[in-house]
């Protein structure tokens, strides 16, 4: 189907030759075509130009955007959706006075997640993670990460990783999947760490890459999780497979795992929410994407990534929201956008930048999403009536959304 989008406010992100990803100060520029039209030809982006230049074109259905601003749809290039259940309970328990690593310790945390998950079943899975994948699609996503690492045994790992290949079949999104079976030691191996580790190299990750399951390996390399020895013996273990690494890394401690994750050329490192001039340094000399989840800091009422001071370091920055039950049950792009603004002093145009370009880059689909540009994917967002593209962030509880089209499908 032809769909035109015509008297379009302001057409954000447009780019004739899009870069993988934008960095420095290029960050804080957003290329703009003010009264615009776009051509969205089936699930591709057709053509688009200034509406003083409306060519004769014959199409299905045209839609007036009127006083609406139209831009990419969102890149979350990090999240956990696939769980099961949540945990209420220890956001109660936090604000009683618990820590997130106290909780763990007391066998909360990712543990929690992963019995719950050992006993659901595949299908009941499916329906609780379709959910939160159909409400992201409405709040403007159209391109999503999504990682295991609540299985913590084989058969749980793979269930996570089938259900995330589901979800890509059945809805008009691109989904990516992350082997992350290093989140956490499991109780079966509790003291044995050596053991899981080997029981992940040597058992999961050849299935894994056997039945196709995953694009990307990760791992949690932090103290009391796995080291950076550990992510050194994993990652080069998954090079062998093929997989590119993208690692949970910086979340509480600098531990050196910003360089383990350059040293293996990982696509991304996410969290850095404390971060070392070393690591700067590092990642100044990479391909590595550092991406930033604030939502996460939110939530857990932790320190925020320093994303002012990387982009000011000539580095790219993505944003993404880690949506997951323990760190930051929200999958919603616009409050990562905001919050980014609000918290880490990003302009706009560096935090749309952010999570659309370098979101896409962080997950390997710069060719085809995070920009208008002919033959990439036709996922936009169609705003509300609003003011100006500062509005999204500036209006940071309100949704400024109308209408989502994904792949061409109008969501609504
Ligand atoms: O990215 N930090 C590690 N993993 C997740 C949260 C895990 C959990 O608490 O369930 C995160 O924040
Ligand atoms: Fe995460």
């Amino acid at each position: 189907m032809k769909l035109l989008l015509v008297n379009i406010k302001e057409l954000l992100q447009v780019r004739e030759e899009a870069p993988s990803k934008v960095a420095g100060t290029d960050m804080n520029i957003l290329p703009t075509l003010k009264n615009a039209w776009l051509l969205l030809d089936g699930d591709c982006i057709s053509d688009f130009g200034t509406m003083q230049q409306l060519p004769k074109i014959s199409v299905e259905k045209t839609i007036d955007c009127t006083g609406k601003i139209v831009l990419p749809t969102w890149c979350d290039s990090h999240t956990h959706i696939v769980y099961a259940g949540n945990r209420e309970q220890e956001f109660v328990d936090r604000i009683n006075g618990l820590t997130y690593q106290q909780i763990a310790e007391n066998g909360g945390g990712i543990l929690n997640s992963a019995k719950k998950l050992q006993n659901t079943s595949e299908a009941d899975l499916y329906e609780q993670s379709a959910a939160r994948l159909e409400e992201v699609i409405r709040m403007g996503t159209g391109a999503i990460e999504i990682k295991s690492g609540y299985g913590l045994t084989t058969e749980a790992e793979l269930k996570m990783l089938r259900v995330a290949k589901k979800l890509e079949e059945k809805y008009p999104v691109a989904v990516k999947t992350t082997f992350l079976g290093a989140h956490a030691v499991p109780n079966e191996f509790k003291g044995n760490k050596a053991g899981y580790l080997n029981h992940i190299i040597t058992d999961m990750l050849p299935k894994v890459a056997n039945e196709k399951l995953a694009d990307y390996v990760d791992i949690f390399c932090e103290e009391g999780y796995f080291s950076v020895e550990d992510t050194h013996q994993l990652l080069g273990a998954a090079n062998s497979y093929g997989f590119v690494p993208k690692i949970h890394v910086n979340q509480f401690n600098a531990i050196g795992g910003v360089k383990a994750g350059v040293v293996h050329d990982a696509l991304s490192v996410d969290h850095l929410e404390v971060l070392t001039e070393a690591d700067i340094e590092v990642l100044q000399n990479s391909n590595t994407m550092p991406v930033a989840l604030p939502s996460c800091s939110y939530f857990l009422s932790i320190p925020y990534t320093p994303g002012r001071k990387l982009i000011d370091a000539g580095l790219p920055l993505a944003l993404a929201t880690d949506y997951n039950p323990g760190s930051t049950p929200s999958g919603n792009m616009n409050f990562v956008v905001a919050t980014a603004c609000i918290k880490m002093r990003l302009t706009p145009e560096e935090a749309i930048n952010a999570a659309t370009l370098n979101g896409a880059y962080a997950m390997g689909l710069s060719a085809s999403h995070g920009s208008i540009t002919k033959g990439k994917a036709a996922s936009v967002i169609i705003t509300k009536e609003i003011p100006s593209y500062g509005y999204l962030p500036y209006a940071f509880g309100s949704n400024c959304i109308d209408t989502v089209i994904a792949n061409g499908k109008i969501i609504a």
